[in-house]
């Protein structure tokens, strides 16, 4: 099925244009065809009257067969009809052709529609088999008899016919010139609409959630008497309120940034500090009651996780800060073989898989971050699911400047309601586990922020007993 054309403004006004000119001119045309008719029928019946049924009179005489008795023809126009009626019929009827009369041999129907015509001396439109339209008027005679006089009413028709095609085509034309001129203007007209639209258009595109955001500058249609200009203006002091408000958030955006990387930078040096201390009181020699040794593992255990804690919260706040990353040749297959090496060490329970291409493997990056990038995917193979898991690490080349980088495990899967927040921040299953398992949210978050910085993309598929994580990177 062919859908309807769009009904753009601009198609209306021009389809609304060339309809009233339409209406005007059929108007205009029905107006002035009627007021010609009735201007030439009026000087008809006025000939008419003026005839004073003359010819019909003489039409009396002309029955005789004296030759010097013909029908009245002088002064009588060509074709013009006479008839005389006596007691309600038609007697004697003739045709004034060629400067001479013509007897005629009437039909029944003519012969009753003649003697129809009310003797009233107005004009009355009739029809004759023989002679088509005629205007005849009717008198009363001196012998009790009825004198019709008649004259064709063709050249009347003809007359207005012919003023009907002429407007016809004059019309047909200013409607064409009106179409095609009235599209033009009014594409002319809606210009300036145009281009609030595309302007109104560019600022919906462009991704203000985050960022900084380039306005575009303000429109040029800004006069207030006209409704394009209000709408100009009010898109220019809508755009200014956008701008300003982006201007804020990028700000406190900033704000926090620095806040985020500062409050993580000054806490480094007391826990570190505390580590210490702890630890050097449990290197004590002398005997220490049981309860102060446990208190100091405590307190040893909960100041390394608050060290990895804040180790994290810094490396991303310096990536959302977009410090520039090294930008090194980083052998990723080196890499994966270190990290798996470890995770073998800590996860002896799991069985690790490696699957690596013949030659090594390298990208172009920061070799420190993305090795924290693989080895908290391999850490989270490792201590989200139950000892004997399969774990397995496959780098492939699949383009000429792509490689990509799985982390697949047969464990319990990632809650479906959590899967597609997981790279959020502090965004974990079980926050109850996550004090003996050292989670603190941050892991996937990290690896998403350095990829992304890496121009790279990070995927996740998961189900129970399949979960996988895709790392794709240019080379
Ligand atoms: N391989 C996996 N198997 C099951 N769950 C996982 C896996 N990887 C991540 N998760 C889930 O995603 C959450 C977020 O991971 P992450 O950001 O690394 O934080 P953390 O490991 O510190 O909890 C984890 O708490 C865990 O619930
Ligand atoms: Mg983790």
């Amino acid at each position: 099925m062919r859908r309807p054309p769009p009904r753009t403004l601009r198609g209306q006004l021009t389809a609304g244009l060339v309809t009233l000119l339409a209406l005007a001119c059929l108007g205009v045309g029905i107006t002035t065809a009627l007021a010609l008719r009735g201007f030439l029928m009026g000087r008809l019946d006025d000939q008419l009257s003026a005839s004073g049924g003359r010819f019909a009179a003489s039409l009396e005489h002309e029955a005789k067969p004296d030759a010097d008795n013909r029908a009245d023809t002088r002064g009588q126009a060509e074709s013009t009809l006479g008839a005389r009626l006596l007691n309600g019929k038609v007697t004697q009827a003739a045709v004034v052709d060629d400067a001479t009369d013509r007897h005629l041999h009437l039909t029944a129907g003519d012969r009753r529609i003649l003697a129809a015509v009310p003797a009233d001396g107005h004009g009355r439109s009739i029809r004759l088999s023989m002679f088509g339209a005629y205007r005849v008027t009717a008198v009363h005679g001196d012998d009790q008899d009825i004198l019709i006089t008649g004259l064709p009413l063709h050249p009347v028709e003809e007359t207005v016919h012919r003023l009907e095609a002429v407007e016809a085509a004059l019309f047909g034309a200013a409607l064409v010139v009106t179409g095609i001129a009235g599209a033009v203007w009014v594409r002319v007209s809606l210009r300036p609409l145009q281009r609030v639209a595309a302007r109104a258009a560019e600022v919906a595109g462009l991704p203000l959630a985050s960022g900084e955001i380039a306005m575009p500058g303000p429109l040029p249609d800004t006069d207030p008497r006209t409704e394009i200009g209000q709408v100009g203006t009010a898109l220019n002091h809508m755009l200014g309120h956008v701008e300003d408000a982006l201007t804020r958030r990028q700000a406190s955006e900033e704000r926090l940034r620095h806040f985020a990387a500062d409050a993580s930078h000054e806490l480094r040096t007391p826990v570190a500090n505390i580590r210490g201390h702890a630890e050097s009181a449990l290197r004590h020699p002398g005997t220490v009651p049981g309860e102060v040794h446990h208190a100091l593992e405590r307190i040893d255990a909960e100041s390394q996780r608050m060290t990895r804690l804040v180790d994290d919260l810094l490396l991303l706040a310096r990536l959302d800060a977009g410090r520039p990353l090294e930008h090194e040749p980083v052998d990723l297959t080196l890499l994966i073989l270190d990290a798996t090496d470890d995770a073998r060490a800590a996860g002896p329970g799991h069985h690790w898989v490696l699957d690596l291409p013949e030659e090594p493997v390298t990208v172009t990056g920061d070799a420190h971050r993305l090795q924290q990038a693989i080895g908290n995917l391999l850490a989270n193979a490792r201590t989200h699911t139950p000892p004997g898991t399969e774990v397995t690490i496959t780098l492939l080349t699949t383009g000429p400047a792509d490689v990509s980088l799985s982390v697949s495990d047969n464990g319990p899967g990632i809650p479906e309601e959590l899967q597609s927040e997981v790279f959020g921040r502090f965004v974990r299953a079980d926050h109850a586990r996550s004090r003996s398992t050292g989670s603190t949210g941050l892991g996937l978050a990290i690896v998403h922020a350095v990829i992304t910085a890496h121009d790279g993309t990070v995927a996740l598929a998961s189900r129970p007993g399949r979960t996988t994580f895709r790392l794709t990177l240019p080379t």
